[in-house]
């Protein structure tokens, strides 16, 4: 069965990078756009380059949003690493940061004549906000965009905002306002998917790139440690909107319109948009199949290449 073609919108982050070993094995990669979340625009842009170059993988990658629409730029320094990718030391160099942006870079691959591709968005929302609002067209050109973002409205959430959203609300309003064939993975589902402490040194068996997730998701999971409210596992959040694209009956899914509360005590929440919006229905994974997840995500990386 041919791969999904698939542009990648991160920011690296140490789950983003367990997402992009992942996505490269699984999907037909297009390319990376990066985003100012977890860490710095410019250090999401330098680690999604280490972690494709430690992958023997040559796609393209290009930056974008400094930061959120509206707000100052919250990280998660405190959980990723000063730098993005804890303290993993890479034995290659920073590369120069080319001009283009990525919304830009994403629109000229969308155009009439290109083969229905999809979008999977694991940051911020704020390039796939400025993609849509300079560019409405690519709402119809994408095949789907699926957001790691929120938490189902009405789900029992183990925090009331998501980091993404929270970040960036105004850009998650603005997609679920303006995107189409849209997807969202909240916390309701990841923070099910939790990955045990102790199946951790399975990942030694795969050679270099099963060595760099060890060490990468060794320090996760002492930074996450407890996150989703077990305190011997983590949630690996990105890589489960990997698998929403690649294997979709793992989950199930209701169908409703959102919108986000931008300010105050509950900025970052998700809600279901009234009626008289008349916004598109985001397709919202309401359950995961857990055990079948794992046995996906373990069997990723037995996929050569
Ligand atoms: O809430 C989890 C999300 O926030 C993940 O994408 C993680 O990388 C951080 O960006
Ligand atoms: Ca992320």
């Amino acid at each position: 069965m041919s791969k999904i073609p698939t542009f990648l919108d991160m920011d690296p982050g140490i789950d983003d990078a367990l997402a992009l070993t992942v996505a490269v094995k699984r999907l037909q990669v297009l390319g990376i756009t990066t985003v100012a979340g977890n860490v710095s625009v410019e250090h999401t842009f330098q680690n999604a380059h280490h972690v494709l170059r430690h992958l023997g993988q040559a796609l393209p990658v290009t930056p974008g949003a400094q930061g959120p629409l509206y707000y100052p730029l919250l990280t998660a320094k405190h959980i990723h690493g000063s730098a993005g990718l804890g303290d993993y030391t890479w034995d290659t160099a920073d590369v120069p940061m080319p001009q283009e942006h990525a919304w830009q870079w994403i629109w000229q691959r969308l155009q009439p004549t290109s083969d229905p591709c999809h979008l999977i968005a694991t940051g911020p929302l704020t390039n796939v906000a400025l993609l849509l609002l300079a560019f409405p067209e690519s709402a119809d050109r994408l095949a789907s965009i699926t957001c790691m973002a929120g938490g189902m409205p009405g789900a029992k959430l183990d925090k009331a905002a998501e980091f993404n959203v929270f970040v960036d609300p105004h850009a998650a309003d603005a997609v679920f306002r303006y995107g189409r064939h849209l997807q969202m993975v909240g916390i309701n589902v990841t923070h099910r998917a939790l990955l045990p402490i102790k199946d951790l040194p399975r990942l030694k068996q795969y050679g270099r790139v099963g060595g760099m997730l060890f060490t990468l998701l060794s320090y996760y999971a002492h930074t996450s440690r407890g996150e989703g409210g077990d305190p011997e596992a983590f949630p690996v959040d990105d890589v489960v909107a990997v698998a929403a694209v690649d294997a979709p009956n793992l989950f199930e899914w209701k169908s409703m319109p959102l919108t986000v509360v931008l300010e105050g005590p509950l900025r970052g929440t998700v809600v279901i948009s009234p009626l008289e919006t008349k916004r598109p229905e985001v397709m919202v994974a309401s359950s995961i199949n857990v055990p079948e997840f794992f046995e996906w995500l373990w069997a990723s990386f037995d996929i050569s290449g």
